[in-house]
């Protein structure tokens, strides 16, 4: 039988890290995702953070936990254990600096080190808002993805420019894609969870009947005739 608790733990649930150089705008774009906000201030994440944030994915609610690493040298011990788990990662540069693309490779096999088969990764130029201070270009940031074979947005935390695409249209299509059996499994527990409760609903209108009257076979008549009534 299902209990409520049953089914809450039973939503799925992913996780997404960003990676990158310091200052590229990791913290920001998370933000800017999560809680819609973009703030001006730079604070140097120290060691790393969570972000909760629940989305719908065709009709499915999905709940994803949001690692935000740091930039800095001192920090990046820490990064290959989450990057263990995570189903989504986001390797993120800033397209007004040049050194944190050319640092995009590195992080790439520094990700790659670490065992994970079913991550979906995505190469992501950040600050598209600083159009005329950029460095990178498009065509450049769209080869190095072609050559990783991931997927490429340039997006801008600051004024939430390609979010939808990024997130909604591109990594949540191929989550869906990737996870399919997930999603599946969920909706059939969901189903199976439904049909029970009918039958339980069913149940207890008869069990609140105290006087029960069984025929020969010793079948509920109480039961029979209520179903009856239902179908005719
Ligand atoms: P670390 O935590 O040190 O690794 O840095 P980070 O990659 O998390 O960078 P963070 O998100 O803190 O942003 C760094 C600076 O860039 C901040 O001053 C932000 O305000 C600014 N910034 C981030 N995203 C954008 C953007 O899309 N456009 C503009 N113009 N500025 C941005
Ligand atoms: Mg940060």
């Amino acid at each position: 039988m299902y209990s409520g608790n049953e089914s809450q733990n039973e939503s799925l649930k992913f996780k997404l890290i960003v990676v990158g150089d310091q200052n590229t705008g990791k913290s920001c774009i998370l933000n800017r995702f999560a809680n819609e906000i973009f703030e001006e201030n730079y604070q140097a994440t120290i060691g790393l953070d969570f972000l909760n944030k629940t989305v719908n994915i065709n009709g499915q609610e999905v709940h994803l936990v949001l690692y935000d690493t740091a930039g800095q040298e001192k920090f990046r011990s820490l990064i290959p254990m989450y990057i263990r788990e995570a189903q989504i990662i986001l390797l993120i540069y800033d397209i007004t600096n040049k050194e944190s693309f050319e640092s995009i490779p590195k992080w790439f096999s520094d990700v790659l080190n670490v065992k994970n088969d079913e991550a979906i990764f995505a190469l992501i130029g950040n600050k598209v808002d600083l159009n005329d201070k950029r460095v990178v270009s498009f065509e450049e940031g769209k080869k190095l993805a072609n050559e990783k074979n991931i997927i490429f947005e340039e997006v801008s935390a600051k004024d939430g420019q390609n979010f939808n695409e990024l997130f909604n249209n591109k990594l949540f299509n191929e989550l869906y894609k990737k996870f399919k059996n997930k999603f599946d499994e969920i909706i059939r527990k969901k189903e199976k969870e439904q049909t029970n409760n009918e039958y339980i609903g069913e149940d207890n209108e008869i069990s609140q009947n105290t006087n029960v009257k069984l025929d020969l076979d010793g079948n509920n008549i109480n039961y029979q005739k209520k179903k009856k009534k239902k179908c005719c």
